[in-house]
Order: structure tokens, then C-alpha cells, then sequence
């Protein structure tokens, strides 16, 4: 290997692939920033529609661009009849592949077309559409049938939680959901949101980008965990399993579900936020999950001390991630743990719009190299 011949980063790890100013991941100090502002903060405080707006205009909405844009994603939110039985005819099955399908499936009957030579307006409407149907889609992927009429000026969150639940949530079921979909709107360069990048850089298609985004977060190392995370409850049972549960875990060379993060060195500021609104709810789960919690987090410490010794370098501490008290959150809010992954898409399939809009807006196709270990010619 030549000396100009650039290093192999498995996994792609510590190298920077795109700009952005969409988000910013601060993994030393546990900060997550949207486009300027403590996403944590916004979360806690404001709707999705301010935050989306945020995202694509740079700054948040007034009162009367907050409201116009809060409509405007409603009715483009909707579904046409024609693309209700399209959706429906999805229904059954592992939830997260038909909300793939059903994404890609809509936009083929769009007719959308590759963005490249193309009026970027048009696209950009595509783009808004195509993510602001999420909530509609889950519905009907769950029911078979057209969304249920809901009050008008029901906003993302709160037709997203209507039409999983069947009935106008509460108050602060409405709140830990909003909070959830905030927080997990967009994250960095993760797998998923690169995947779109990915393919909107070749000028495909944008029902083809958001298509490998929700393919991509599928995956259990990445937003596959939720479900995962409250069959780890159920597993364990009660609060004195907990250690002996991890530690046979462990030993048996399994990944717990909800801990370690690629990025963050600290706590996970989502997680930290999410525990308060468990701690809020204050459901059945609660004990058991704070005691799972702290159980596995002092099983993982020794395993991690364990290696370093052994292997006589420092490695990671493990901490708990996004997934962990997301399961906690959203199954209090009456969210049936198959449509958790189908949850975390309808919120960061906004982040990957932006994303794709922001990818074509100064587009470079992404090619980077491989390293050769087969053999040459003779
Ligand atoms: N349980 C047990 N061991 C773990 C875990 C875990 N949850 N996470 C990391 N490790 C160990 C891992 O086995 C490895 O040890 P070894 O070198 O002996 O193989 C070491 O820690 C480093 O792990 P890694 O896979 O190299 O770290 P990564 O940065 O590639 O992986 C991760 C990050 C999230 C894929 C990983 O921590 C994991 O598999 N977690 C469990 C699944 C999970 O909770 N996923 C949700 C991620 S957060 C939501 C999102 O952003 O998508």
C-alpha cells in the first residue's frame, strides 16, 4: 500500500462524510443541537412542526408561520383514496417492511422521477409530502382501512397517536410523544440518515432515498432495539433477576438491547430526557426498568473492566442509549411494542427529508474506495 493511499476506518468510524447543518452530535459532552438550538430543550417545549420548520428554514417559525405550516403538512399529510388500498393491501406481517413497501409503493404511484435536471421545487414538495403521510401510513398499515376523521389542527404527533391507539390521546400522552418524536427527529450522520444521502447523491429518486432510510433503521443496532428493549422486561421478570439475567447475557456473548452508542462517551441526552417522562408516567414498568437500568449499566462496567485487563488497553464505557426509556415511554402511551421501529420512523423520516434536501441542494455522489484483500494475477 502506497503512503498516499488513504486508511480503512471499519464502519466508517471517526470519518467525517458530509456537512451538515442540520444536527450536531457532541458525544464527549452529551449535547445533541438542532440547527442552533438544545434539541433537548425543544423537545421539552416545543411542537414537531416548529422543529421541522426549524430544520428547513434554519430558524423557528412565528405564530402564523407555525400554523400555516402545521396545516400545510395536514393536508399534505393525507392519502388518496387510490393509495389507502394500496397501503391496506400491505397490512399483516412485520410492521417496519410494509412501512417500507408502503413508502416506496407511494411513491411510484406519485410517479416521482429522479431529482437530477429537475425543477427542485417540485422535488422539495415531493419530499414534504411523501414524510408528511408517515402518520397516515402507520394507520392504515394497522387497520386496513382509512384514517379515522380527527379534529382539524391535529397536529403530527397527536394524528400520529390517534390513529395508532384508535382515540384522541390525553394531554400528556400527546406531550411524552411529541417529546419522543422531537428527540429522535434527527441524529448526526447515523446509518440510516447516510443511507438516504447515499442514495439521493446518485440523483435517484426521493421516494428511493427515504426508502433506504427506513430499510436502514430497521436493523437492530440501530432502530430496531425498542421492542427488543421490553422483551429484556419481560425476560428478566423481576428486579432480583436482574444482575443474574445480564451476567448469563453476557456470558453467552449477547448484545443487551438499549446500551452503547457509537457516538456518545456520556450519557445519551435523549435517554436522560425520556427518563424524566417515564419518571412522570410513572407506570407499572418503572421499578423494574430503573432497576434494570443500573443492574446491566454495573454488569456491562465489569465486563468492560474485565477486557481491559485482558486486553491491557481502555475501553468503552457503556452507557444506556435512546432505546431503552423510549421503550419505557411509549408503551405507557399505549403503543404496541411491534410498531415502536414504525414510531422512530415516523419521526426521523423528517430528518432524512432534510437530509435529502440538503444532499441535493450541493450534491456530490458518495464513492469512497474499498481496500483490495484478494489475491492479484499472476
Ligand atoms: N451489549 C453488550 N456488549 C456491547 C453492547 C451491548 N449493548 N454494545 C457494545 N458492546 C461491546 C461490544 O461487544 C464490543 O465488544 P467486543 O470488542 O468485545 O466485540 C464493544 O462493546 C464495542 O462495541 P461495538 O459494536 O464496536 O460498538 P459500535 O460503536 O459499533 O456499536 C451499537 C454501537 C449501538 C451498535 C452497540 O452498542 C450495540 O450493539 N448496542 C445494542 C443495540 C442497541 O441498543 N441499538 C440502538 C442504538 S441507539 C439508537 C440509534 O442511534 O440508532
Amino acid at each position: 500500500m502506497s503512503e498516499s493511499t488513504p486508511s480503512f476506518a471499519a464502519g466508517l468510524e471517526g470519518v467525517i462524510a458530509c456537512k451538515t447543518r442540520l444536527s450536531h452530535v457532541d458525544g464527549e459532552a452529551g449535547k445533541l443541537v438542532f440547527n442552533g438550538h438544545n434539541a433537548i430543550t425543544l423537545a421539552e417545549n416545543n411542537t414537531i412542526e416548529e422543529v421541522w420548520f426549524l430544520l428547513r428554514e434554519g430558524r423557528l417559525p412565528t405564530a402564523e408561520e407555525h400554523s400555516a405550516f402545521r396545516a400545510r403538512v395536514e393536508t399534505l399529510g393525507q392519502l388518496s383514496p387510490q393509495e389507502v388500498r394500496l397501503v391496506a393491501r400491505l397490512k399483516g406481517g412485520e410492521p417496519l417492511s410494509a412501512f417500507r413497501t408502503a413508502i416506496s409503493a407511494i411513491a411510484k404511484n406519485r410517479n416521482f422521477k429522479p431529482w437530477l435536471n429537475r425543477d427542485l421545487k417540485e422535488v422539495d414538495n415531493e419530499v414534504l409530502a411523501l414524510c408528511s403521510a408517515a402518520p397516515a401510513v402507520v394507520e392504515v398499515l394497522r387497520t386496513g382501512r382509512k384514517p379515522i376523521r380527527k379534529l382539524r389542527n391535529a397536529g403530527y404527533a397527536e394524528r400520529y397517536l390517534w390513529g395508532v391507539t384508535g382515540k384522541k390521546p390525553s394531554a400528556d400522552n400527546l406531550h411524552a410523544v411529541e417529546t419522543y418524536l422531537i428527540l429522535t427527529m434527527d441524529h448526526g450522520l447515523n446509518a440510516s440518515t447516510f443511507a438516504s444521502r447515499v442514495t439521493a447523491s446518485t440523483g435517484a429518486d426521493v421516494g428511493a432515498a427515504i426508502t433506504s432510510g427506513v430499510g436502514t433503521l430497521s436493523g437492530p443496532l440501530h432502530g430496531g432495539a425498542p421492542g427488543p428493549v421490553l422483551d429484556m422486561f419481560d425476560a428478566v421478570g423481576s428486579v432480583d433477576n436482574a444482575r443474574p439475567w445480564a451476567d448469563a447475557q453476557l456470558a453467552a456473548g449477547r448484545r443487551l438491547m438499549g446500551f452503547g452508542h457509537r457516538i456518545y462517551r456520556t450519557d445519551d441526552p435523549r435517554s436522560l430526557c425520556l427518563k424524566r417522562v417515564a419518571e412522570k408516567q410513572n407506570g407499572p414498568r418503572i421499578e423494574l426498568a430503573k432497576a434494570v437500568e443500573s443492574q446491566i449499566l454495573a454488569a456491562l462496567a465489569d465486563r468492560q473492566k474485565a477486557r481491559a485487563t485482558t486486553l491491557n488497553k481502555p475501553v468503552r464505557t457503556l452507557r444506556v442509549n435512546v432505546e431503552f426509556w423510549t421503550a419505557v415511554v411509549l408503551e405507557h402511551v399505549g403503543i404496541p411494542r411491534e410498531l415502536f421501529s414504525s414510531t422512530f420512523c415516523t419521526s426521523r423520516i423528517i430528518g432524512w427529508g432534510e437530509h435529502v434536501r440538503e444532499q441535493i441542494a450541493d450534491n456530490k455522489l458518495y464513492r469512497p474506495l474499498s481496500q483490495y484483500t484478494g489475491s492479484m494475477p499472476e
